[in-house]
């Protein structure tokens, strides 16, 4: 069976080298010519653990190739997925789906009948049909089937997501559709993965149910943080103790800044407007989405209350830009919120990131980016931690402290142990946490 894999962002590349990885023969396709020519030199233009030695390994022996030519990739393919972006939208929140349509109406032209069509962009409900009804007012009387099959893919652990994924879900519209995504599915049999096989809207629907839940989770759990620290409480103790009812699950419950990412706010954005449109407005997903913004600029005036009543001037040391460890990934990080509020009160921010530098260094200006952890350190009045990244873990508080002006650690992510700060002779302040801040 060929694959052919429309769009080489994240999505599209990890599916695409990850069905290669199976024993599939897969075609990436990308319209940025600068992309594939990375790809080709069997470089990934994105950072994400292991990706390069799957590219490697496929391209190799000669299962996966890349390509900007688009009608020959699509003519040659048994199934094409569609993996190219659906931004939000400028004022409405609502998903853009003009590259979607886009791709639609050249696979259209380019396809041989009874080619399997996947959408795999996440899109709203409704957008497999209208994908449908473009393809066959293009080409019309030729056989082809209209498929979605969102993905559930975590940056950092992406290849181990599509591997080992908790289910497969699946829509579709005909036994033709059903049967390639059983087939291309087949290698999860083994490990007895869950494949769900329903209709377009319900596969639609439930990649943006999963998502609203997840933020809603978190957004919980930092609620939970904020009212533990004005009554006393810890936070992490609570997650664990709700977290062992196995109808709550232990997942997703640190609370932290509040949730970034290239889904969560733009999926629960887009998720929210289609609530409101329809007529069945989702208010605990809007409620997640006005509770998390405001917890961006909220972590951004606890850093700046630990620089005491006049902060401008003074230095913050920030460990983390990215989103989450393990991704260079800076979209809607909370970094992209606290940063400029610092910077806009006058502080002095020196920043570390393993990753995220190239990413982050245009949207952040005005900020001094440092090679070692310990350099944000230097002349510090306050050390804040926004993403868990595992070097920031394992640091020598006390050569910390001894590089610092100030004797703050504000943890965003409750990365340390009460206790070793304050052995380092460092104030502690955290999430969620009642006397520690
Ligand atoms: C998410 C979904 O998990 C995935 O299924 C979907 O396909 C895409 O969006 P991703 O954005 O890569 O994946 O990151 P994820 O690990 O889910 O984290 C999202 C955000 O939530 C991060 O900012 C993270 O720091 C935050 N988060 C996550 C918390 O603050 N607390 C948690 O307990 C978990």
């Amino acid at each position: 069976m060929r694959v052919t894999m429309i769009g080489t962002g994240y999505v599209g590349l990890v599916s695409g080298v990850c069905f290669s990885e199976f024993g599939f023969d897969v075609t990436c396709v990308d319209i940025d010519e600068a992309k594939i020519a990375t790809l080709n030199e069997l470089k990934s233009p994105i950072y994400e653990p292991g990706l390069d030695e799957l590219i490697e390994r496929n391209h190799t022996a000669g299962r996966l190739t890349f390509t900007t030519d688009f009608e020959n990739a699509v003519a040659e393919a048994d199934v094409v997925f569609v993996a190219v972006g659906t931004p939000s939208r400028r004022g409405d929140g609502e998903a853009d789906l003009s590259y979607v349509f886009e791709a639609a109406k050249r696979i259209a032209h380019a396809m041989r009948p009874e080619t399997v069509i996947v959408i795999k962009s996440t899109v709203v409900v409704g957008t497999c049909r209208k994908v449908h009804d473009i393809i066959a007012a293009e080409r019309p009387g030729v056989a082809f089937s209209i498929a979605s099959n969102p993905e559930f893919l975590r940056e950092g652990s992406a290849i181990e997501d599509f591997m080992r994924p908790d289910r497969v879900i699946v829509g579709v519209e005909d036994e033709r559709g059903e049967k390639a995504l059983r087939h291309l599915y087949r290698p999860l049999y083994l490990r007895e993965t869950p494949i769900l096989i329903t209709t377009l809207e319900n596969a639609e629907i439930t990649k943006y149910a999963a998502n609203a839940f997840l933020a809603m989770k978190i957004t919980f759990i930092n609620e939970i943080a904020d009212l533990c620290e004005k009554v006393g409480g810890d936070v992490q103790q609570i997650a664990t103790g709700i977290g062992l009812d196995k109808r709550i699950g232990s997942k997703f419950l640190h609370a932290g800044p509040g949730y970034g990412g290239s889904c969560f706010p733009k999926d629960t954005n887009a998720f929210a407007a289609t609530g409101r449109k329809s007529g069945a407005p989702q208010l605990l997903v809007e409620t997640t989405i006005a509770v998390n913004e405001a917890r961006k600029r909220a972590m951004a005036d606890r850093i700046l209350e630990a620089l005491g009543p006049n902060p401008a001037g003074k230095t913050v040391g920030v460990l983390g830009i990215a989103f989450k460890p393990n991704t260079d990934d800076v979209r809607d990080a909370p970094s992209l919120v606290i940063v400029p509020r610092l910077v806009g009160a006058g502080v002095k921010v020196r920043a570390h990131d393993p990753e995220a530098r190239e990413q982050a260094a245009p949207l952040l200006p005005g900020m001094e980016w440092c090679e070692q952890p310990y350099d944000v350190a230097k002349d510090a009045d306050v050390i804040a931690v926004l993403t868990e990244w595992n070097v920031y873990r394992g640091l020598d508080l006390k050569r910390i402290g001894e590089a610092m002006a100030g004797k703050t650690i504000v943890d965003l992510r409750n990365i340390y142990r009460p206790q070793d700060v304050e052995d380092a002779g460092l104030g502690y302040v955290s999430v969620g946490k009642k006397g520690m801040f």
